[in-house]
This record gives C-alpha cells, structure tokens and sequence, in this order.
C-alpha cells in the first residue's frame, strides 16, 4: 500500500471554491484528513494521484460533512454543533425546529444574493439550503446579482466601469457584459440547483427552477445631470405568471436584467429587482444573503431587529458603510411595500439563511414592517400605567409584590410598551455587575393583546439593553411562565448560578424556578 501524504495544497481547488471555510476548525482538517483516507482507500493506488480531480470531485460533493464543524462565528453557533453531537439532541433539535417548518410551509420567499456570494463559491452550498426549504414546501423566488461578474467582462474588454451613487452607469458595452455575465450566472445556478450526488443534501431532490423574462424595466434616465443610459429599474413584475409557477412547484429565477415594451434590455441592481419582486408577490420574507458582516450601530451593538422607522432612523445618522446603507435602504423600501420581514443575512456564515429562518435569534438584522406603539424607557410619569398593568398579576400570586415607591425608586430599571399615552407591556432590567448578570423581572403585557408578539419585542428589548451594559447573561424567576421563556432560549439554572447578593434575596417559599440566557 503506497501511502500519501496529503496537504491543503494537494486538493488548492477544494480551499479556492470553499473561501468561507478559512479558517478551518480544528476538527473540520481532521474530518477533512479522515476522509482523504478514506478516498485512498477506496481509490486503486495507481489512480490516487493521476486522478486528483475524481477525488477533489469526491470531496466537493460531502462539503456538509466537512462543512459541519466550520469555526463558529458566533457562540451560539458552537451550541448548536454541541448539541448535534448526541442521537437524543438530534432529535430534539429537530423537533425544536417543527414550529417553523408548520409556519413556513406554502409561504413565499425571495431570496437575494450578491454576485459577490457565486465568486466566493458559496453558491452549491446556498443551493443546497434552498433546495431544503423548497422541499419544506416553502415557495423560493431566487434573485442573483452580478456586479463581479460584470466587473471581470468589462476588464476583459478594457473598459473602466462607471458608477454613481453606487450605481452602474450602464453604456453598451456594459450592457453586453451584464447580460454575458447574467447569462454565465444563470447556467451556474441552474447546475448548482441540479445538484443530486447520493450522500449529500441534494441527493433525490429534482428541482427544476425556472427563468424568464418576469420584470419590465424602465430606464433611471437622468439623476444629478448623470445620464444612467442603459441603466433601469422595475417598473413590473409578472407576479401571476410568477405565482401559478410557484404553484406548479418550481422556485423561480431572476437575473439583475429587465426588458422595456420596446424591446430593449436595461441593467438593474439585484437589490431592485428583489423588492420589486417581493412587493409584486407579496412575499412573506425577503432575504438577502449579503457579503456584508452583522451591521452594527454607533455603540457597536449588533443592529438585530428594526422597524422601517427605526431603520430609517439609522439611515439618516449616516454613520452605516456604503453596502450595508444600500441593503437597509432597500429593506425598509421592501418593508414599507407591505413584505412583514425583511433579512439581511451575512453569507460569510455557514448555512446563514437556515440559522436565520430556524433559530429563535437568527444570525442576521430583521426589519419589520411599522409598529406604532413605541417601546422605550420608563419614566416617572410611567409609575401609574405600571400599577394599573402588573397589580392583577401581583393579586393572583404570578408576580411578586411590588409597593408604588418601590416602583419609583426603581423607574429607570423598567422599559414600557405605550401606545396613545397608555402603557401595554413592561418589564425591569436589574444589574447584577459584579457576575455581569443582568435580572429580568415583571415582565407583563396587557392580557388584552396578548399574543400579538409583544412579550418577545420586549424580550428583545431588554436583551439588548443588558447586552449594551456589557452584562454577559441574564436570567429570570418564574413560577408559571417558564415554557415561555425556554422557547426563547432560556436554559434551567439552579438557585447556585444566581449572582451571591440575588441568591440570599431567593424566596425558598415561592420556588420560582431559575432560567439563565447567555447574551
Ligand atoms: C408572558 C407574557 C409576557 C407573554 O406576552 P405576549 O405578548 O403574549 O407574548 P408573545 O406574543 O411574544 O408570545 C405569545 C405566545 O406565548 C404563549 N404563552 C403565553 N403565556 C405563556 C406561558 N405562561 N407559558 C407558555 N407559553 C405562554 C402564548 O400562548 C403565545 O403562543 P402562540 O404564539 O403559540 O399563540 C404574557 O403572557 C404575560 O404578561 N403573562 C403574565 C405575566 C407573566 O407571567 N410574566 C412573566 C413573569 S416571570
């Protein structure tokens, strides 16, 4: 038996097609030497290193198996790797996973990625998790760009690109290239979207996904005195004929081009044709898959969730970079058009979109359409609307008593829901800052409008106030809500995790149970 020394220089096109996955976990070389060897052992050792290809084609085709334990990007990733690694947390997981799947089945979403996603080979990969959740009965409009692509055509042809206001003055030449370049995507999405090697995601799954000329265009014309020429946007989309294919079963393809009643093709943006296809469909999702990381606001918090008010907001401080603006601006556009959730995922994360759509936190910034109520801080004037919620909770025993001056001596710790002056939903942050815990207490919402999601905006709410205060967990005491909070990430705890001062306050008599969340 020859032996072969294999190194990541030995199979370059495996590391060149799967950039994302640098850097490679530890376990993910060692998974990917074990099965080297075992392509050696199944390959005759005269064919071993003549054919080089066959196993590099081998081992493209089981990147899940190699993909599985990529470097997280973000601790909660690790815990779910951790999670998988027992039959018994599989099927838990699974389950955990259910609810989505119920809730997404028969909806339809558009789903966009920059040109930039195809050149860093993640597009097989992306594929892969659409045709899952084509297969989950979800309804997948596919949007590609092309501004790389376009980019290398012209460069061929020695012609400079020119932009304004990050958008691609299209002349003839640039034209040619974007349709050259749509057309050269169109094939490599279709191939990837043929995908079916036993052993791998795609194994018997037959999508056929479908192409055509769905968008008109017109042209931008003149901006700013700058002739945009060749360059258009949306003007509408065939979403019936869209629809009855969707219907039919097959996910639909859009490429960055659209074509005017008079026979002309225009060059749009990805980020156009997306919107314009969501509103049209009105989809239930829209969801980039962006080259940009999580967006972050001016304290560097992770921007998670924002209405089209607050994105707005964010827009005007001026303060996002120019690819992150651009998919923000087209969010809210989306959002205001009437799509109820708009993503923007990083594709630089492995399987982003699923962690996106089949986790409570997603991985991604989600804008939703507006809220009118305001959520916000409390304020002494407050005191009163707090009373008048939590004193029927505090009367049957599900929340703790509180006294009206213990409440206003501890008003900034609470944050409110208030629509028209009166206060709907509450809770309080207690620091705990020497463990850097953080103590959710009284949480409420009017019984009124329950479950309408505003249990979680506060949630939420307070997460990120906790995480803005550098606290690094937090946790709550509950005697009758604790399935509500697991089902948000929660964990059980014991009366031992709570910080030393909380863990002397703890009410043996009561014995609230103890749920802990890592932030
Ligand atoms: C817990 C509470 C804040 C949730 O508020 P909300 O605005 O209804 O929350 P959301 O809309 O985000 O979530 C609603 C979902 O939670 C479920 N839910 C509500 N209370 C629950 C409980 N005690 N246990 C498990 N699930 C619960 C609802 O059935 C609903 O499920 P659905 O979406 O499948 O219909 C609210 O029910 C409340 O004020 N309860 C009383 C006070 C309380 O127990 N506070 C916790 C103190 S520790």
């Amino acid at each position: 038996m020859i032996s072969i020394r294999h190194s990541a220089a030995d199979y370059p096109r495996f590391f060149t097609r799967i950039p994302y996955s640098q850097p490679l976990h530890a376990n993910c070389v060692s998974i990917y030497y074990k099965y080297l060897a075992s392509v050696d052992a199944a390959v005759a050792p005269d064919e071993r290193l003549s054919d080089r290809q066959a196993a590099t084609r081998e081992i493209l085709s089981s990147i899940y198996v190699l993909q599985k334990p990529l470097a997280p990007i973000k601790s909660g990733i690790s815990d779910y790797n951790a999670r998988m690694e027992n039959p018994v947390q599989f099927v838990q997981w699974l389950r955990s996973v259910a609810p989505y799947i119920h809730a997404f089945r028969g909806k339809t979403f558009v789903v966009a990625f920059p040109g930039a996603l195809v050149m860093a080979g993640a597009l097989p990969v992306l594929a892969q998790d659409l045709s899952l959740l084509h297969a989950l009965g979800i309804k997948i409009v596919v949007v590609h760009g092309s501004r790389p692509q376009v980019a290398e055509q012209l460069a061929l042809r020695n012609v400079e690109g020119r932009f304004h206001n990050g958008i691609r003055i299209t002349d003839t030449a640039a034209l040619e290239c974007s349709k050259e370049a749509a057309g050269e995507l169109r094939l490599d999405i279709e191939a990837a979207f043929s995908q079916g090697l036993p052993n791998t995601p795609m194994a018997h799954a037959a999508v056929r996904i479908i192409s055509g000329n769905f968008v008109t265009a017109k042209p931008i014309g003149i901006v700013d005195g700058v002739d945009f020429q060749l360059t258009g946007i949306a003007r509408k989309v065939a979403y019936d004929v869209m629809h009855r294919i969707l219907d039919a079963g097959s996910p639909v393809l859009l490429s960055p081009l659209g074509f005017s009643p008079t026979g002309e093709a225009f060059n749009l943006t990805m980020e156009d044709v997306a919107v314009a296809a969501a509103t049209a469909l009105r989809a239930d999702k829209l969801i980039f898959i962006s080259e940009t990381p999580m967006m972050l606001d001016r304290d560097n918090d992770e921007l998670r969730e924002l209405s089209s008010t607050q994105a707005d907001i964010e827009l005007k401080a001026n303060y996002l970079p120019a690819d992150s603006a651009f998919y923000l601006e087209h969010a809210v556009k989306a959002s205001r058009g009437g799509v109820p959730r708009v993503h923007i995922v990083p594709y630089q994360m492995d399987g982003s979109a699923l962690l996106e759509l089949f986790t409570h936190d997603g991985v991604g910034t989600m804008i939703s359409h507006e809220n009118l109520e305001s959520l916000r801080e409390a304020t002494i004037e407050d005191v009163g609307g707090i009373i008048k919620l939590i004193e029927p909770l505090e009367a049957d025993g599900t929340l703790v008593k509180r006294g009206r001056e213990l409440i206003e001596r501890e008003i900034n710790y609470f944050s409110v829901i208030e629509h028209d002056g009166v206060i709907f939903g509450c809770a309080a942050l207690y620091p705990f800052p020497i463990e850097k815990m953080a103590e959710m207490a009284c949480l409420t919402v009017n019984p009124d409008v329950q479950s309408q999601g505003d249990g979680e905006r506060i949630l939420k709410h307070m997460e990120k106030r906790a995480r803005r205060a550098g606290f690094h967990s937090m946790f709550v005491l509950t005697t009758r809500t604790a399935h509500w909070f697991l089902k948000r990430g929660f964990v059980s705890a014991t009366v031992d995790d709570l910080p030393k001062d909380r863990q002397k306050m703890y009410n043996w008599q009561r014995k609230s149970l103890v749920l802990i969340k890592q932030l």
